[in-house]
């Protein structure tokens, strides 16, 4: 299929595009490098042997994006492009919601306009907000008290998606809420590349392991958990990039939502001590009050998934320590732009 990956520069477009090309696929990536490098597209050409066509510019600019459908003929669509810091998205709402919405409509505008009817879109876990159960299924209600603007523009979004497929027939879409991903290919040519202060919690982890950063600072250390650390379901990039190539084999009208996570919560504090156990160095941290927002724990039931796309994850939390770290050693600063 000839597909168009959006934000295929960035961290998770960037594997996704990996495991395409392995698959078959001819891709084309838009992405305006608000937060990724152009020196992605080179990286893949290494590990794959193709050089995927990167137009940069701004989804939301309606013109540039027809005239990009206009020219070219997809078959399907697979949409990362967004901001993601949901620190950020508190401080500047205004900018989280023109930069996620607007492109979206402006793709979506040029997909009718143009008969591309199959959207991949990249949504996340936090759109099932503060419910009363720690495993989350698809079934679950959504959208309620999500602590941050960011999460809402991914439930926003999530129902456009849902009102354009109640009105197009032909209109095939799948919705994919992710859990944690982390890790990096294991060739150690991409990986996640913050380009400024990492919001997550691996990145952290790595610029302490590297000296970097002093220590680790731990947002609470009193849940309710075995060792007082939040929980969360850390995926593996590439598990997580492979969850698309298996959802775009699956074709089938309306609109479909799948969990993509391991189904295994992990600590915040395990995940420390096994990327020291693997990195061998020792990552000096200090707990600190609760981080506002945060929940205890919360993780996927991916058995609809496993189902219905034949898709679940392969890799463990010593995969994603160990690629991680290799990532981090072969490119201690991130791409060459
Ligand atoms: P990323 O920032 O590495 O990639 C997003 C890419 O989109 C970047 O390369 C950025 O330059 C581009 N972009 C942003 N706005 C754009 C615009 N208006 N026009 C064109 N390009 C634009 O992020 P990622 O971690 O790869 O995440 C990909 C998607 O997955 C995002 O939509 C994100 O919200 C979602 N997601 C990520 C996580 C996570 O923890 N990484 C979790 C859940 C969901
Ligand atoms: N944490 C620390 N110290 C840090 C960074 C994080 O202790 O310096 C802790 C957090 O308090 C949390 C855990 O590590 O308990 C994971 O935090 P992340 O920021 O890495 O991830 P979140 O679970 O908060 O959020 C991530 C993405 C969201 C996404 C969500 C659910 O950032 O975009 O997963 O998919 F919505």
């Amino acid at each position: 299929m000839n597909i168009l990956v959006t934000g295929g520069t960035g961290y998770i477009g960037s594997h996704t595009i990996v495991e395409l090309i392995a698959n078959g696929h001819e891709v084309s990536v838009v992405d305006n490098l608000a937060n990724s490098s152009v020196g992605v597209i080179s990286r893949i050409k290494k590990i794959t042997g193709k050089e995927p066509k990167l137009y940069t510019f701004d989804l939301c600019d309606k013109e540039a994006t027809s005239n990009l459908f206009k020219k070219n003929s997809f078959d399907a669509v697979i949409h990362f492009a967004g901001l993601k810091a949901v620190g950020e998205s508190v401080q500047l709402p205004l900018t989280y919601y023109e930069n996620n919405l607007l492109s979206t409509i402006s793709l979506l505008n040029a997909m009718l306009d143009n008969d591309v009817d199959r959207l991949i879109f990249s949504s996340s876990a936090t759109v099932y907000g503060s419910t009363d159960t720690t495993r989350y299924r698809e079934t679950l209600p959504a959208g309620h008290d999500i602590s941050n603007p960011y999460g809402r523009t991914k439930y926003m979004i999530e129902e456009m998606i849902k009102d354009i497929g109640n009105a197009n027939d032909s209109f095939e879409a799948t919705i994919l809420r992710y859990f944690n991903p982390i890790g990096a290919h294991e060739s150690g040519e991409i990986g996640e590349n913050p380009l400024g202060l990492p919001n997550n919690l691996m990145p952290f982890i790595t610029q302490v392991a590297t000296g970097k950063r002093e220590e680790l600072l731990i947002f609470g250390n009193d849940y309710p958990t075995e060792d007082g650390t939040c929980k969360r379901d850390f995926i593996h990039v590439v598990d997580l990039a492979r969850g698309h190539v298996a959802a775009l084999k699956k074709s089938s009208p309306g609109t479909h939502i799948y969990n993509l996570g391991s189904g295994i919560p992990t600590s915040v504090l395990q995940l420390v001590n096994t990327f020291s156990s693997i990195s061998g160095k020792s990552i000096k941290y200090r707990f600190t009050s609760r981080r506002e927002g945060d929940l205890a724990e919360f993780y996927a039931d991916p058995s609809k998934a496993e189902l219905e796309l034949g898709w679940k994850v392969e890799k463990s939390i010593e995969d994603m320590c160990r690629d991680t770290w290799n990532w981090q050693l072969k490119n201690p600063n991130g791409y060459d732009r």
